[in-house]
């Protein structure tokens, strides 16, 4: 199933590499991307992701999807999960999501996604699922970051092995990907649910220029965040659009 897995010690960005060098992927197999380091890691809005040298995980998977862009609804979140149940599984600490797809613990950032995207509306879709792990990140490496973040070495006990940890979040991210390929996010809604940072919470949310607050009430079958807003008006917010910030 894994078609290629590769190793650089230093790259532009692991996401931008495997997009092009699995442009011919057929459906039903994985390439596989790690780095060392990366000179222009991508966050998500445009943003930068720090990515110094044998401290972190830099990892993209690539997929080729069937069924058009509407199968990417919940994509994402599912991905999280199982980043998540990876962490959990191997450092024993109990990490949240923050939706649509941040790794939280202890209310700081300890890991992102960014999925990547090409194809055609209808045709199959060619993802590249990119994923920063803050393993060992020393605090001058982190100084640029300009949120709340941590890393495992920080927040867990054990000293965390890089390639076991590797090898736990690529067997979760295609385990994930199987079961999403044969039930959609539906069937990851309640693993999802176990990790829900602002589940109950008062939330703000930020639309455009737009600016409300709500009670967050979870996630949808579909990947939707469940707001009420102070009106009692329950609204269900698409990934990407919005950001959810606890009050
Ligand atoms: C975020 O902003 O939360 C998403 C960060 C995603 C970072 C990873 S590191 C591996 C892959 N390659 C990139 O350039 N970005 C993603």
């Amino acid at each position: 199933r894994v078609r290629e897995f590769n190793v650089l010690k230093s790259v532009g960005s692991t996401n931008a590499e495997l997009l092009e060098s699995s442009k011919d992927l057929p459906v039903g197999l994985y390439d596989i991307l790690l780095a060392e380091r990366q000179t222009a890691g991508r966050g998500r809005r445009g943003r930068v992701w720090v990515s110094p040298f044998a401290q972190n995980i830099y990892m993209s998977v690539a997929v080729r999807l069937s069924g058009g862009f509407s199968v990417l609804n919940g994509l994402s979140l599912a991905i999280g999960a199982a980043v998540a149940d990876a962490i959990k599984t191997v450092c024993g600490i109990q990490v949240s999501l923050k939706w649509p797809n941040d790794v939280w613990y202890s209310e700081k950032k300890l890991a992102g996604l960014l999925l990547e995207v090409q194809g055609e509306q209808e045709g199959p879709v060619h993802v590249i699922i990119g994923l920063g792990v803050n393993v060992l990140m020393e605090r001058e490496a982190g100084q640029a970051i300009d949120q709340p973040w941590t890393a495992l070495s920080e927040s867990c006990d054990v000293r965390v092995d890089r390639d076991q940890l590797c090898v736990a979040l690529a067997d979760s991210v295609l385990a994930c990907l199987e079961s999403y390929k044969a039930e959609g996010f539906a069937g990851l809604r309640e693993l999802w649910d176990e990790y829900d940072l602002l589940k109950g919470r008062n939330v703000m949310v930020m639309s455009g220029d737009k600016c409300w607050s709500g009670e967050y009430l979870g996630v949808s079958d579909e990947g939707y965040a469940l707001v009420r807003g102070e009106d009692g008006c329950l609204r269900s917010l698409a990934g990407g659009e919005i950001t959810v910030r606890p009050v």
